[in-house]
């Protein structure tokens, strides 16, 4: 898929280092056409460009990891946890993340983040954190939350800075979370110099609000999910009963306010998809045929990355290699910010720079 990234942009604070893409991704069910549309098809953009390059040499750099440590305040079942964060290393490699291009790892694998989450936590301020909106949703609802919900944000915050990160692609409902990161770490530098990286939120360009089979945003919570790698005939019966308007076949349509339509958008070819905008907009046409065009391109365009998941699942160990050198990569960088904020925090002795031996 080609890149409309201009990551340069971002990375202008600092022209000597390449660019450092980082994001992670909770594993808390199976990926739907919002994660890939709103999230994964990004990451794997910004993958570095390594078409002439040495790998990891390339003009930037991208660690992408799964956010087991934030699932748990979710995914109580250990069993379930495991195969799901397992599930989701399969479909991102499926989906195109290519660990020659880009360092695939498991939040948990690097515990340096867990301790520099204390370091951020000693300056993170409580109004701050209570004004967040995973935990403030939750406490409006009435709900009860744990503390691992009320500093979300803080351990995110350490996920970022531990890998020096510059560019973190996410969603509308991460950006909060970013300026938290910024706040945190700007406080941690203006107190002990100039430690962290400031990173910058970088927008998913289009696809940004993916509708779900009942028009309202496509959410695991609200039931209404297109799943990637979901079965091809239950994908089928679910797009037959999505429910439409009633309104005549002879009347003329406007294709931008149709979630059919714009599901079908996201999988089907240009040309396809003008000439569906032309079908609404002419009239005459039964939703049946959208609903149709909607299954055959769905099919069509997840076929590879689906191939590519039954090759990886025949393999499994496969995988786990892949994690495994990824965790070595990011500790190597994350033990070097660790390093340096015990260090000028006043938590290391001797000469060592911070490094605990
Ligand atoms: P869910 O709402 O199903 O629980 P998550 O909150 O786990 O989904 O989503 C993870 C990321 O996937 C989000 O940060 C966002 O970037 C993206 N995402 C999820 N749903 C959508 C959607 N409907 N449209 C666009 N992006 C989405
Ligand atoms: N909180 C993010 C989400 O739910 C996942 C995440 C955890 C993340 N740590 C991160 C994203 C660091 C970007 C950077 O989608």
């Amino acid at each position: 898929m080609p890149s409309k990234a201009s990551p340069a942009t971002e990375a202008s604070a600092k022209p000597a280092r390449p660019a450092r893409v980082l994001s992670g991704i909770q594993p808390t069910g199976r990926f739907h056409w919002g994660n890939y549309f709103g999230a994964i098809r990004q990451y794997i953009e910004l993958q570095a460009d390594t078409s002439s390059a040495v790998p990891l040499q390339a003009d930037r750099e991208a660690f992408y990891f799964i956010a087991d440590l934030h699932a748990l305040t979710t995914v109580r079942d250990p069993e379930r946890l495991r195969g799901l964060v397992h599930a989701a290393a399969v479909d991102l490699v499926a989906l195109g993340l290519d660990p020659n291009r880009a360092t695939l790892f498991v939040q948990s694998d690097v515990p340096e983040v867990a301790e520099l989450m204390w370091l951020l936590m000693s300056v993170a301020p409580m109004g701050l954190l209570e004004r967040c909106h995973a935990y403030k949703d939750k406490k409006l609802r009435g709900l009860p939350a744990d503390a691992g919900l009320f500093t979300y944000p803080v351990l995110m915050s350490a996920d970022i800075l531990a890998y020096d990160a510059t560019i973190v692609p996410v969603g509308e409902d991460q950006v909060q979370h970013i300026e938290v990161c910024r706040d945190l770490a700007g406080t941690f530098n203006h107190l002990y110099g100039e430690v962290f990286t400031l990173p910058q939120a970088r927008l998913v360009e289009s696809g940004a609000r993916v509708p779900g089979i009942d028009g309202q945003k496509m959410s695991k919570s609200y039931e209404n999910t297109l799943d990637v790698f979901e079965d091809l005939s239950a994908q089928k019966k679910k797009i037959m009963r999505i429910t439409t308007d009633s309104r005549p076949m002879e009347e003329p349509k406007d294709p931008a306010d149709d979630h059919l339509f714009a599901l079908h958008a996201l999988v089907a070819s240009e040309p396809d998809r003008q000439e569906m905008a032309e079908l609404y907009r002419r009239g005459g046409f039964g939703y049946g045929h959208v609903k149709k065009a909607l299954v055959e391109a769905a099919a069509h365009f997840f076929a590879e990355a689906r191939n590519r998941r039954a090759a990886l699942e025949a393999d499994p160990g496969c995988i786990e290699v892949i994690l495994a050198n990824g965790a070595v990569r990011a500790r190597k960088q994350a033990a070097e910010v660790l390093a340096r904020a015990r260090q000028a925090c006043g938590l290391a002795r001797g000469t060592s720079a911070g490094r605990r031996s």
